[in-house]
This record gives structure tokens, C-alpha cells and sequence, in this order.
């Protein structure tokens, strides 16, 4: 009896982990390796991702960039354009959070970029877009 709660406890803890543990590098090499599934050799760009970044979509008038929220500077605060809330930096080195649970990552990417972008990013881009971020493109 006292094995088999010892177990479920591990296991609750294996399980807690594999939620918070994510990185972002950790982040990165998962969307590589999906991207690489369709794009054989596919390497991440920060260079891409911050074209992707500040590219104007034309899709909203109202948020025609990923800026229109978290603003051009990495390291500092955006701002929400709509309902003004204070959005904290995006750069893991100035917000230690970021980039630590993938399931917030894939709930905001499916927002913002369906808004943004007018559909869904794909892992290419989330690969490119995450390793600009913690690079500084
Ligand atoms: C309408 C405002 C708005 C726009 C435009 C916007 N975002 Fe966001 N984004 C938010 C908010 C609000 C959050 C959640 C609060 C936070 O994480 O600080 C967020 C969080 C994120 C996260 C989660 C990061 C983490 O901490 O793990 C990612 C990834 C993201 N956004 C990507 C994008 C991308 C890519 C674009 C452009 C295609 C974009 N956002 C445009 C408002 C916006």
C-alpha cells in the first residue's frame, strides 16, 4: 500500500513536471522537429522570426502586427491595444516566465496569431519566433 501511493505520488509529480518544465529551448527543438516532419533539414531563424515578428499581415486594422501588443522592445512592457492592460516583456532574460509552460505558449500562439496572422502559426514559424525571442533576434 505505502509503494503504491509512493508511485501515484511520483507519478503526479512526473506529470506536474512535464506541464512546468518546458524551456525554451525545450520549446524550440519541439517545434523544429515537427517542422522538420514537412520541411526535412529544417533549422530555426531568428532572423525569420523577427521578420515574422513585425511583419504588417493586413488581416486587422486594429492589430496589424504582433507589436500592435507586445511592442518593438523585447525587454520592455506592451501594452494590449485594446484593452490598454500592461502585457509584461516578451524576452525570457527581462521576464523569466516566458516560455515555460507549452500549453500557455499554444493557447496564445492559437489566439494571436488567428487574429493577427488569420490563421493558426505553424511549427516553423513558432520554432523561428521563440528562438528570436530568447536570442534578441
Ligand atoms: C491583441 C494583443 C496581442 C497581439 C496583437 C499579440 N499578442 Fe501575444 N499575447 C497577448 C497577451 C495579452 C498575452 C498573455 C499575457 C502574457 O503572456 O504576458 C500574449 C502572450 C503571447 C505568448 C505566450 C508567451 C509565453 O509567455 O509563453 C506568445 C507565444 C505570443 N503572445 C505570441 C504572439 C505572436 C506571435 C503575435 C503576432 C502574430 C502576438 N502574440 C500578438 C496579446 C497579444
Amino acid at each position: 500500500m505505502v509503494i503504491k501511493k509512493t508511485c501515484l505520488a511520483l507519478l503526479f509529480l512526473a506529470s506536474a513536471n512535464s506541464v512546468f518544465a518546458d524551456t525554451p529551448a525545450s520549446l524550440v527543438a519541439g517545434y523544429t522537429a515537427e517542422a522538420a516532419k514537412t520541411t526535412p533539414g529544417f533549422t530555426p531563424s531568428a532572423k525569420r522570426g523577427h521578420e515574422f515578428f513585425t511583419r504588417g499581415w493586413g488581416v486587422s486594422k486594429k492589430m496589424p502586427d504582433c507589436t500592435a501588443c507586445h511592442g518593438k522592445d523585447l525587454n520592455a512592457d506592451g501594452k494590449h491595444v485594446v484593452t490598454e492592460k500592461r502585457i509584461a516583456p516578451f524576452s525570457p532574460a527581462a521576464n523569466p516566465e516566458r516560455f515555460t509552460s507549452q500549453a500557455k505558449v499554444e493557447k496564445w500562439f492559437k489566439r494571436n496569431c488567428t487574429e493577427v496572422v488569420g490563421r493558426e502559426c505553424t511549427a516553423a514559424e513558432k520554432a523561428d519566433f521563440i528562438q528570436f525571442v530568447t536570442q534578441g533576434g
